[in-house]
């Protein structure tokens, strides 16, 4: 399949330090505002990348909460990213924001969130998806799906709806705190915007960078 003649132009607007807000989360949370209002569908999710070894890995996860310290989702311990990020708290969360031709990239660590925090969250999710959390061991293999759905239906034997599904213990959420952003922006003739901010010394700085 050739791709070659595939292209867009960019030309939805530009990002220059005069129009950004004082901080990096500031400007994060301008441009999820701006972009949530478009009605897309998972608007907050974000591919969020991995390294186990020296094996890089990415996959979708949704962005649950918008701190002061950090970003928020929630995920399995003992998945693939969970057993990367327990050896390699290393994080890189990128946001792909095509209606505006935006692009943010985060950077930084992860830590886990209180569990008594991930109970809350967990306490409000739907039935089905407490049961769906409780009944898979998330990346683990598994022989067939049928046996995957009989695990699942034992799960709602167990736990009729109306009663209370435990948290598994291998669940909760994990808090993103940011070392670096780079927000870029689409323009004219491929001379996109991108401009940088790294935490120094618990300052942070901009760059311009090329396109
Ligand atoms: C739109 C979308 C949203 C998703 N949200 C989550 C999420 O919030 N948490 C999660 O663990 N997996 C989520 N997934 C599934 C992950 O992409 C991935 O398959 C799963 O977490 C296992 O990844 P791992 O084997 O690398 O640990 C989502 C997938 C998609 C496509």
């Amino acid at each position: 399949m050739d791709l070659h003649n595939i292209r867009e132009t960019y030309n939805f607007d530009s990002l220059d330090t005069d129009k950004l807000k004082d901080s990096p989360m500031g400007q994060f949370q301008h441009w999820f505002e701006e972009y949530k209002v478009l009605g897309v569908k998972d608007y907050n999710a974000m591919a969020i990348s991995t390294v186990i070894g020296d094996i890089p890995e990415c996959r979708i996860v949704l962005l649950k909460e918008i701190r002061d310290n950090g970003y928020v989702f929630y995920s399995n311990y003992g998945s693939a990213k969970g057993k990367a990020l327990e050896s390699n708290p290393n994080i890189s969360a990128l946001f792909f924001w095509r209606e505006q031709e935006r692009q943010v990239r985060i950077s930084g660590k992860v830590v886990k969130i209180d569990e008594k925090e991930s109970k809350s969250y967990f306490e409000t999710r739907p039935y089905l998806s407490k049961i769906g959390a409780a009944a898979s061991n998330q990346s683990r293999p598994i022989g067939s799906r049928k046996e995957l759905e009989e695990k699942f239906n034992s799960f709602t034997s167990k736990y009729p709806e109306g009663t209370d599904v435990p948290m598994p213990t291998e669940w909760g959420g994990y808090l993103i705190i940011p070392e670096r952003y780079e927000f870029w922006q689409g323009r004219e003739g491929r001379l996109h915007d991108r401009l940088v901010f790294v935490l120094e010394d618990g300052h942070w700085t901009i760059q311009r960078i090329q396109p």
